[in-house]
């Protein structure tokens, strides 16, 4: 038996079966690469679904958490913080607008906060779309599309309406005076990275704007440089009100956050949210580091050049119908529903890689992902496609 065949056993006997059989059980990361309890190595274009910005064991974040760690961790939402603060502030200046921030441990909850936000308008409507993914928790859930997901949990906080993704019309009929909030995922990531038509952000704006709605943007997989750009809606130029944040943030220190801006930012009051853990310390320094090296690295240009480079690779092949996204969240749409054996065979061959729907493959790698690491992913990801068409 393999070091690997008997953690699975473990993991199998000890952990609730929620995420069926790990595909191996990994003992190392170091940049982009990880490795398995059998020492064979992996080159990670997942980043543990769009969360490692900055790869594994990134010197600033060791560092970072270290010294917050050493200095002063846990305290509870009674105190205040000094990196707590920062983050706050950092996050405001870059959203480019008066806001206020909540923080939180992790996507779903900074979805939460948001829908709790919503609740104070005195409306309960939330339009979303459909293929949106949320979250998990029940609130978050009643806001995620797929039904293999809710079934089992149903009946969910109601006064759902859903509108295909990217279609104009239809979310001018939903949206009325009744709205509380329209939900949207600026880029679908979950959905197998699905981009609306230019101008259908907008467009929801200025439907809220008109009903007195609030625009709430999930950018818990496309904010934070994912997208070659702080928050993926930036190049939009819309301002959004609620904008929610995790996965990336943290760069692999579980941290979410709910930003409201204008207006939004005072509709929780004292005592209508609470959280013992969100705002850590600890985890607020390590996302000061995430937010600092993007900067100093230059990574918002790198992502860009890198995400081009991977589509621009993977664009041609006989098997892709086409590749989406921005930057480094990338879409690969097969001619054929063979995302789930090139998963495996991208595996076998030392490639970390999602199979976002049957026929969508997603890569979501570090921010830090090298000119040299992105041809191998290109050849090696080229050689899986031709191995699963054969
Ligand atoms: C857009 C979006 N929102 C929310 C979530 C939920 O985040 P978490 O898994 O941290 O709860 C995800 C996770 O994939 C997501 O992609």
């Amino acid at each position: 038996m393999t070091a690997t065949e008997a953690w699975t056993g473990r993991y199998q006997g000890s952990v609730m079966n929620t995420f069926g059989p790990p595909q191996t059980v990994l003992v190392r990361g170091e940049g982009a690469h990880v490795w398995d309890a059998d020492g064979r190595r992996y080159l990670d274009l997942l980043a543990g679904i769009a969360v490692n910005a900055l790869g594994h064991g990134h010197p600033a974040i060791v560092q970072a958490v270290t010294r917050q760690l050493t200095t002063l961790g846990h305290t509870s939402n009674f105190f205040a913080t000094e990196p707590q603060i920062e983050l706050a502030e950092k996050l405001v200046e870059l959203v480019g607008h008066d806001a206020r921030v909540f923080f939180t441990n992790s996507g779903t909850e900074a979805n939460e906060a948001a829908f709790k936000i919503t609740r104070r308008t005195g409306r309960t409507r939330i339009v979303v779309a459909e293929g949106a993914f949320h979250g998990r928790t029940m609130g978050a859930l009643a806001l995620t599309s797929k039904q293999a997901y809710r079934a089992p949990f149903e009946p969910l906080p109601g006064d759902v309406t859903w509108v295909p993704y990217g279609d104009a019309a239809a979310l001018t009929a939903a949206v009325d005076d009744t709205v509380a909030a329209v939900l949207l995922e600026p880029i679908q990531g979950e959905a197998g990275v699905v981009v609306p038509p230019d101008g259908y952000l907008r467009h929801a704006r200025e439907l809220t704007t008109t009903h007195g709605a609030l625009l709430w943007l999930d950018e818990v997989q496309t904010g934070v440089g994912r997208t070659g750009d702080w928050f993926a809606h930036g190049p939009s130029g819309v301002v959004p009100d609620l904008v929610t944040l995790a996965k990336g943030l943290g760069g692999g220190i579980p941290i979410g956050a709910c930003l409201a801006l204008g207006d939004a930012a005072t509709l929780l009051q004292p005592g209508n949210h609470g959280t013992t853990f969100g705002g850590n310390a600890v985890a607020t320094a390590a996302a000061l580091a995430v937010i600092a090296t993007i900067e100093s690295d230059d990574l918002l240009a790198h992502v860009v050049t890198i995400g081009d480079q991977l589509r621009r690779g993977l664009d041609d092949h006989p098997l892709v119908a086409e590749t989406t996204g921005r930057g480094l969240l990338v879409g690969v749409v097969l001619h054929q529903p063979l995302a789930a054996e090139a998963q495996k065979a991208a595996l076998a061959a030392g490639l970390i890689i999602n199979n976002a729907t049957p026929d969508r493959l997603r890569l979501a790698p570090p921010l830090i992902l090298s000119e040299d690491e992105a041809a191998e992913a290109v050849a090696t990801l080229r050689s899986v496609l031709d191995e699963v068409s054969a």
